[in-house]
């Protein structure tokens, strides 16, 4: 059972005042908050624990590596994966760009094409511009709607600057046989837009069969119950910060057969079989792709927020944001009908817990700075996803995204502050 008070006693921030006024925090797409179990898995480690992985036969040192193994596991269960196609890494940016080098390098040429989506924030964005720009290979970008819903079928617009073809239309006009990888968003993390990801994935292997497919999952694997297998991706990329884990872990997940034909992306300690001075041969999987002391302590918190998630069950936690996204919705839909605000995105029944407004005739940063004073932490600004939000013809939006422990009472305060927020110009 889905039990909200309990939920929030969990989370020791949630006390805590901003402004005089209980915290109300609507960011977690930026960074989620962290649970006890969490906090406090990652201070037993240092107390207790704390001695480098691998290196030792001392028992610190195998209960260390015992540590991250089975974090590891516990990170492979919630995604349906094997424990070897799971690499650590410090972030969703980090895994997406060690694809777009370890893979891109060898595997994308002049004459190839890349496609992404408008809705991409910029982790998926930027490494597929360079990779392109660098192989004189076609990016190919999927346009949205007004609802910020990708296009089927849209005609195609061609840029060109600075030596980068760049093909805007809807994924019909985009997929064909030049197309060598497709990457997109599971969750926009401005819109809340949730792809149909198993229908792309399907239209992409009947029209670029030789395409590999990644998903940024950073605002989709917290959110919902993912399975790699089922989906049929190539890769997976997240985030512990945003469900529930520390800063500094991230995860690429990689199907075995295409990870052991890539390239290391990092050098040095740890990925390597054999050294001579004249070279080296490379480790099996996962170490392969992790160079390096990892950050052993957030990967035991990270270990520690997927167990907590996985009590929970991340079907519960999605129907419970369900829920209070449409609570959410139908009670913003009101202040735009009565002509305050300007709401963005998909219906509820297309989107995830994030919604995208403007308040009328306010800059989205004096809104949010108005919001603050009353305790409530919204983001405003481009969000890490430029051209989207241009193409909405705003300079900013205000974004409110929720999470398991977010609640309706919670949600009729902001509604309540964001009245107030037109009198303060008045
Ligand atoms: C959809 C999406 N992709 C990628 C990222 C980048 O995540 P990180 O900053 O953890 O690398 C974010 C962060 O907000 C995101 O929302």
């Amino acid at each position: 059972m889905f039990d909200i008070k309990k939920i929030r006693e969990d989370f020791p921030i949630l006390k805590r005042k901003v402004h005089g006024k209980t915290l109300v925090y609507f960011d977690s797409g930026a960074t989620s908050q962290k649970p006890e179990v969490v906090i406090e898995a990652m201070n037993k480690y240092y107390r207790e624990t704390n001695a480098n992985i691998h290196r030792g036969v001392y028992e610190m040192s195998v209960e260390s590596t015992r540590l991250v193994d089975e974090a590891r596991a516990e990170v492979a269960d919630l995604i349906g994966a094997r424990n070897e196609e799971v690499i650590f890494t410090r972030n969703t940016s980090e895994s997406i760009n060690l694809v777009a080098y370890s893979w891109g390098e060898d595997n994308i040429s002049t004459g190839d094409a890349v496609v992404i989506t408008k809705l991409e924030h910029h982790s998926n964005m930027i490494p597929w511009q360079e990779l392109c720009r660098k192989k004189g290979a076609e990016l190919r970008v999927v346009d949205v709607n007004e609802k910020g819903e990708l296009e089927n079928n849209k005609e195609a617009l061609i840029l060109e600057e600075n030596g980068l073809k760049v093909v805007v239309g809807g994924w019909n006009n985009l997929l064909d046989s030049r197309v060598k990888m497709v990457a997109f968003t599971g969750q926009s993390n401005v819109m809340g837009t949730e792809p149909p990801v198993k229908d792309i994935v399907e239209m992409v292997k009947r029209l670029s069969p030789e395409a590999l497919i990644l998903v940024d999952g950073a605002q989709m694997v917290p959110h919902m119950s993912v399975s790699v297998a089922k989906l049929g991706i190539d890769f997976l990329a997240f985030s512990g910060h945003k469900m529930l884990g520390p800063t500094g872990v991230g995860v690429l997940w990689g199907k075995k057969e295409v990870l052991n034909k890539m390239k290391p992306f990092l050098m040095g300690g740890d990925m390597i079989g054999e050294v001579k001075l004249t070279g080296a041969t490379w480790a099996e999987l996962p170490n392969k792709f992790e160079a390096g002391t990892p950050d052993i302590t957030g990967i035991v918190g990270m270990g520690a927020a997927v167990k907590y998630l996985k009590a929970i069950g991340m079907e519960n936690i999605h129907e419970y944001e369900k829920e209070i996204l449409k609570y959410a919705l139908e009670k913003m839909k009101g202040l735009e009908k009565e002509g305050l605000i300007n709401l963005y995105g998909p219906e509820a029944e297309n989107r995830g817990g994030a919604i995208p407004f403007n308040v009328v005739g306010v800059h989205a940063h004096d809104t949010a700075q108005i919001l603050d004073n009353y305790g409530i932490a919204v983001r405003s600004g481009h969000h890490c996803a430029a051209p989207l939000v241009a193409s909405f013809n705003v300079p900013a939006m205000v974004r409110a995204t929720f999470y398991l422990y977010n609640t309706r009472e919670e949600i009729d305060y902001f509604i309540e502050k964001i009245r107030e927020v037109p009198k303060v110009f008045a």
